[in-house]
């Protein structure tokens, strides 16, 4: 167990629940009788409990009477309760599926290099994904039902977001990214267009090198992208 917690330990559950009524940020009004209840100790204990942590340097108590006390989390308190909430945050999160997902290298109409090129979307493929794409798409044609059935599972997590944008002549739809490992090599992303004419049973793929030339990949060759945590 941490060592900031040791002297904590007994008390962690009423500092969480101060910070619950607000004692993060300013003093709040209780008393010991309110606490006790809540927490179904004697009002003794909960008094006792107070001091303790008043003690150890995790809370501030001002205005003590009969009526109740006006009770602060220090600094120190904050650090405690910051810690069980990044351990929390972590073992506590649901675990993230990785895909693996593969296809066969198809050649499309060659439309991918227009939009790669475009330079809102560069800027925000080097900004969110950080690295600039090479200049082009690699499709690959999902033909195995499993790898349908991944695909399709894929685009329900939540993206990385490639925002469109409007000019003159015309809109540009916003991108889907889901960043993937290529042939277990090459660092890249899936992109998924949210206006396209392809269909379901296409993956595009990104990557900041030509992966045709790097796989020497011909079409008809498969290529197995798995996605990165
Ligand atoms: C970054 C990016 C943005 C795209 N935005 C659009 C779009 O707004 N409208 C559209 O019809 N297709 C869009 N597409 C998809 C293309 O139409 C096409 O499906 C894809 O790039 C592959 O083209 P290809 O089959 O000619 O290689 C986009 C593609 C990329 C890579």
């Amino acid at each position: 167990m941490k060592k900031v917690w040791k002297k904590a330990s007994d008390y962690v559950p009423l500092l969480i629940l101060l910070s619950e009524i607000g004692a993060t940020k300013n003093f709040v009004r209780t008393s010991s009788k309110k606490i006790a209840e809540v927490t179904a100790v004697s009002q003794q204990t909960a008094s006792r409990h107070l001091k303790q942590l008043e003690e150890e340097g995790l809370i501030i108590r001002k205005n003590v009477d009969k009526t109740g006390q006006a009770l602060l989390i220090t600094k120190e308190g904050l650090r405690i309760l910051s810690e069980i909430y990044a351990v929390l945050g972590r073992t506590l999160q649901p675990e993230r599926e990785t895909f693996e997902i593969s296809g066969y290298v198809i050649t499309g109409l060659g439309e991918g290099a227009y939009y790669m090129t475009r330079e809102p979307y560069v800027q925000q493929f080097t900004e969110k994904l950080s690295f600039k794409p090479w200049p082009g798409t690699l499709n690959l044609k999902l033909d195995e039902i499993e790898d349908l059935k991944n695909f399709i599972k894929l685009r329900a997590k939540t993206p990385i977001i490639i925002k469109g944008f409007k000019t003159k002549e015309r809109i540009f739809g916003d991108v889907d990214c889901h960043p993937v490992k290529i042939n277990e090599k090459v660092d890249g992303t899936i992109i998924i267009p949210t206006r396209t004419h392809h269909n379901s049973k296409i993956m595009e793929v990104v990557a900041p090198i030509n992966l045709r030339e790097k796989f020497k990949l011909k079409d008809g060759m498969k290529v197995t992208v798995k996605t990165i945590l």
